[in-house]
């Protein structure tokens, strides 16, 4: 068996999402804060004879519309490399959630590849690699904390929060379909969305939790919640148990609430055991992945 990089693929959550309209090739304008957090797939690639295989034990009907098959083919393609590429994937961030496991995948996936074959492509190339796979992908190349506009996949990186943070994430027992969810947006809802971005971010700057997450807001909460009623108790749940903000992540169906310590979060994760229906996973907040070193030989 050939050398293996193995990497970590971060989930992530998005403390502010704000949709500024819809675009013409059928995409949403967005700004959004996304963030990095510590529940991880397990990623490993290893070059093989020939062709892209994808072994997931938790997913074995895996099929070639895979975002990490697409991405090793992305980069055999690109690349004009010779041979092939096996993929082992450990699934522990759930599908249908909106906290870009598939996404993370990919882009973990390309960064693999590249490790393994020894490629290193301009930065603005593998960003438009990562573009072409899925909106989401070109953030979880850095990952950390970073404004997303454009459909997402145009990045700014954001300093780290400064105050302490521990986040709860509920896990539902169905997920909810990205694209179903912006079919039922109501652009009337949408006004003054980027205004309360603003704010939000003057609020990350400056640190203080309790204000932070007061702010926190997610246009696609209202058609989520009206797709899957049952969420909206969940997030109350949150606040009830001590939350200080509570978010539907990304285009659902996963909650997150963020609390000011571990001590917090793991009470109220008590408090609410055998409450809710579905999983609740404790995660903190992850720096950029330039600073963590994430590829192991
Ligand atoms: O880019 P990605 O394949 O992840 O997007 C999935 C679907 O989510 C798109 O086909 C589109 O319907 C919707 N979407 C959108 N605007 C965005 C991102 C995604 O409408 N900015």
């Amino acid at each position: 068996m050939g050398p293996e990089v193995r990497i970590l693929a971060p989930a992530k959550i998005n403390l502010g999402l704000a949709v500024l309209g819809a675009r013409e090739d059928g995409y949403h304008e967005l700004r959004t804060i996304f963030q990095a957090v510590s529940l991880c797939d397990r990623v490993a690639v290893r070059v093989a004879r020939s062709g892209v295989r994808v072994n997931c034990p938790a997913l074995p009907d895996l099929g070639e519309s895979n975002l990490a098959h697409r991405a090793a083919r992305l980069f055999l393609e690109k690349t004009g490399e010779r041979g092939g590429v096996r993929i082992d994937l450990e699934k522990r961030i759930p599908a249908g959630g909106g906290l870009g496991g598939g996404s993370s995948d990919a882009a973990a996936v390309l960064l693999g590849c590249c490790r393994l074959f020894g490629v290193v492509p301009e930065p603005g190339v593998l960003r438009d690699w990562a573009a072409a796979l899925g909106s989401d992908v070109p953030f979880f190349l850095d990952g950390g904390a970073a404004i997303g506009s454009g459909r997402g996949e145009v990045l700014t990186p954001l300093a780290p929060f400064a105050g302490a943070v521990a986040a709860l994430i509920h896990i539902p027992p169905a997920g909810l379909s990205t694209a179903a969810v912006y079919r039922s947006l109501r652009s009337a809802a949408l006004t003054g969305s980027e205004r309360k971005l603003t704010i939000l971010l003057a609020c990350w700057q400056e640190g203080d939790l309790r204000r932070f997450a007061r702010m926190l807001f997610n246009d696609l909460e209202p058609p989520a919640f009206a797709l899957a009623p049952g969420l909206a108790a969940v997030k109350e749940a949150l606040y009830a148990a001590g939350a200080y903000g509570a978010l539907l992540c990304g285009s659902g169906s996963s909650v997150f609430g963020l609390f000011g310590s571990d001590r917090e979060a793991d009470r109220a994760r008590g408090l609410l055991r055998g409450r809710i229906p579905g999983r609740l996973i404790k995660v903190h907040f992850l720096p950029a992945r330039r600073r963590w070193g994430v590829v192991k030989r």
